[in-house]
């Protein structure tokens, strides 16, 4: 018996202390409690469908890190409460998607350790500066995506300690003086998405240590060099999505430790001389989606450091001489994508030692064979062009990625494909592949290398269009695309040649044209076992090509540039197709490289 009484104090005890531990690390319903890679202790509630007063019940007092936030579709509809006084070890805590509308008195009072406040993605319309007593050490506060319409002067001043404020998305229209008031030791601030107009300098005079300004979609129509007088320490800038029309030459003078400008998306129209003066920190400079047609030769002195231009998407038809003169040492980065180069005019690039990689996507390219490639590019990025044959003769050895995706090529010939062996990124898809022994082979042996060849889409003949070249077997191969469209009509003519086989190309009109002498000479050719061979003008043919292409769906033309047929006693003679390499020569000539 007294063994029994024994037994059940034992269970007992074992059963309160398993009761206290499960008290002490208890988490919520709906909620998962675990530890972040600093070991602090997480509740997080992310399931959304809370209403009412926020209520903390269940959380243990030991939280380091609160999380409460729903999925779009299940929203909290919380109000704030005084909740968390007791919970004093509170180093973030994140209310976000809960409606909240606006914070009350002093509920963050007493939370000594809380270090990030982040309540973006809530219905809150003016936070006021008692929302905030007691936070003396948050570092990190963040409201994005509210309804905050004003902000009063000194909204923020008792949080001396505040390194990052965020109050993107809004519907702040205006910085009110002194809006800054007391958060001196301010680095990082991101005001985008609020319809400001102009940045007030007054403000900044509040923020002087600044290293970090966003204003992006602020509908900014200049750049406000007052403010950077006041912002010495100022590294990151971007004023991208605004309405800029101009950079005046001293407007960026006094951001001398300016590392990472942007400036994408606005309207500038020419980058006059010397607007960057004083910028020797300057890295990286994003003028993306502008209206530049001109940069003028003295645009960029002094930008001794700098290494990544974007210049894509703007209306650059040629670059002038010298424009990239001073950074021609410097340059790594060089995105021209997306403005109708004239290809000539880029010759400059060649001498750009240090450029590794360079972007000419949508440049409206129709030849590789031109020497502006720099000697050490590593990247290059010819997608979305009209390139028709894939000439690598001036690639540099030093290139590792090539993406000639989108453009008009119909196969690669065993040199040009050998040189492209080592490439660690190629991509050739949503290219016309004409899969045929003339155009496809070089790629079809490299087939069950790797996914680069084996998923490229077959366009030509039709007998193989839309299949893969992973599921292509090489006797499947036809000769040549046109064979399978033309019906009889001898449109092209396979003559004698060194033994290996050879396409003759024709154009349309010539063709025509040579049906009527063939019939003639057709029987006197025969018997001598004669025949002619005839050359045309590429380019014009792709073009004539594409657009009978596109209006007639000739069967002749079935494949655009070229066409092909063996003549109906071929067996007879020795019969010869010209393969790419010729087919690259004629072009070349045609285009007078
Ligand atoms: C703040 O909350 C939003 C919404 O949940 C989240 O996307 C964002 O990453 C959070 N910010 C920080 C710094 O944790
Ligand atoms: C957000 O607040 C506005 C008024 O400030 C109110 O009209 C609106 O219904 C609120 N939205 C939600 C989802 O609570
Ligand atoms: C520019 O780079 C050089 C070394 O490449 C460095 O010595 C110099 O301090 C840099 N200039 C600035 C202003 O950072
Ligand atoms: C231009 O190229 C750079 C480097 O790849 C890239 O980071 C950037 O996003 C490109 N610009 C645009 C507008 O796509
Ligand atoms: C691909 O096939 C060829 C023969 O067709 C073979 O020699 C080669 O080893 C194969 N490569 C791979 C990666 O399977």
């Amino acid at each position: 018996m007294p063994n029994m009484s024994k037994r059940i104090m034992f269970y007992s005890l074992v059963l309160l202390l398993v009761l206290s531990v499960n008290a002490y690390s208890s988490c919520p319903t709906k909620c998962s409690c675990y530890l972040d890679i600093k070991g602090r202790r997480v509740v997080l509630c992310k399931d959304g469908g809370l209403t009412g007063p926020l209520d903390l019940n269940g959380f243990g007092y030991d939280t380091e890190i609160i999380k409460i936030t729903a999925p779009d579709d299940n929203t909290n509809l919380l109000t704030m409460s005084p909740a968390f006084q007791r919970y004093t070890k509170l180093e973030e805590i994140h209310v976000t998607k809960s409606n909240i509308p606006q914070l009350g008195m002093h509920f963050f009072f007493g939370l000594t350790k809380l270090d990030v406040l982040n309540l973006s993605q809530n219905n809150i319309t003016q936070p006021l500066d008692h929302n905030f007593r007691g936070l003396d050490k948050l570092k990190e506060l963040y409201l994005d995506d509210n309804r905050i319409q004003s902000l009063p002067s000194g909204t923020f001043r008792y949080l001396h300690e505040l390194k990052v404020l965020s109050i993107q998305r809004n519907r702040i229209r205006e910085l009110a003086n002194r809006i800054f008031l007391e958060i001196g030791k301010l680095k990082v601030l991101k005001l985008s998405g609020n319809n400001l107009r102009e940045l007030n300098p007054e403000v900044f005079r509040d923020v002087q240590e600044l290293r970090h300004l966003e204003c992006r979609g602020c509908a900014l129509e200049k750049i406000n060099k007052e403010i950077f007088s006041l912002l010495p320490y100022l590294s990151y800038l971007d004023l991208g999505d605004n309405e800029i029309k101009l950079i005046h030459t001293d407007n960026l003078k006094d951001l001398i430790n300016l590392k990472v400008l942007k400036l994408d998306g606005n309207q500038l129209t020419v980058l006059h001389d010397n607007i960057f003066l004083n910028q020797a920190a300057l890295k990286k400079i994003n003028l993306a989606r502008n209206h530049i047609t001109k940069i003028s030769a003295n645009a960029f002195v002094e930008l001794y450091n700098l290494t990544d231009i974007d210049l894509s998407f703007n209306k650059l038809e040629k670059v002038h001489e010298g424009a990239f003169g001073a950074v021609s040492s410097s340059l790594e980065m060089l995105n021209l994508s997306g403005n109708q180069m004239k290809l000539h005019t880029l010759k400059e690039l060649a001498s750009m030692e240090n450029l590794k990689e360079l972007k000419l996507s949508k440049c409206e390219i129709m030849d590789t064979k031109i020497e502006i490639y720099p000697p050490n590019l590593r990247v290059l990025d010819l997608s979305n062009n009209y390139i028709s044959l894939l000439n690598t003769e001036y690639f540099p050895y030093s290139l590792k990625e090539l993406d000639v995706s989108n453009n008009r090529i119909r196969g690669i010939d065993e040199n040009d494909m050998k040189k492209l062996d080592d490439l660690k990124y190629l991509n050739l898809q949503k290219n016309p592949w004409s899969c045929d022994i003339c155009f496809i082979v070089p790629l079809l042996e490299r087939a069950n290398r790797s996914a680069t060849f084996s998923e490229l889409i077959c366009v030509s003949p039709y007998t193989v269009k839309g299949k893969t070249l992973g599921t292509i077997v090489k006797s499947e191969l036809t000769w040549c695309s046109a064979a399978s469209y033309s019906t009889g009509d001898p449109d092209f003519f396979l003559v004698a040649g060194d033994g290996r086989m050879r396409i003759i190309a024709a154009s349309m009109s010539v063709c025509l044209f040579l049906l009527t002498i063939l019939a003639v000479i057709g029987a006197v050719c025969y018997s001598r076992r004669h025949a002619a061979r005839y050359y045309t003008h590429e380019d014009k043919l792709a073009m004539e090509g594409e657009n009978i292409f596109e209006n007639n769906h000739s069967p002749l033309f079935c494949d655009r540039e070229l066409s092909f047929k063996f003549p109906l006693d071929a067996n007879e003679k020795r019969i010869s197709i010209a393969t790419i390499e010729e087919v690259k020569k004629e072009h070349s000539i045609t285009n007078g490289t």
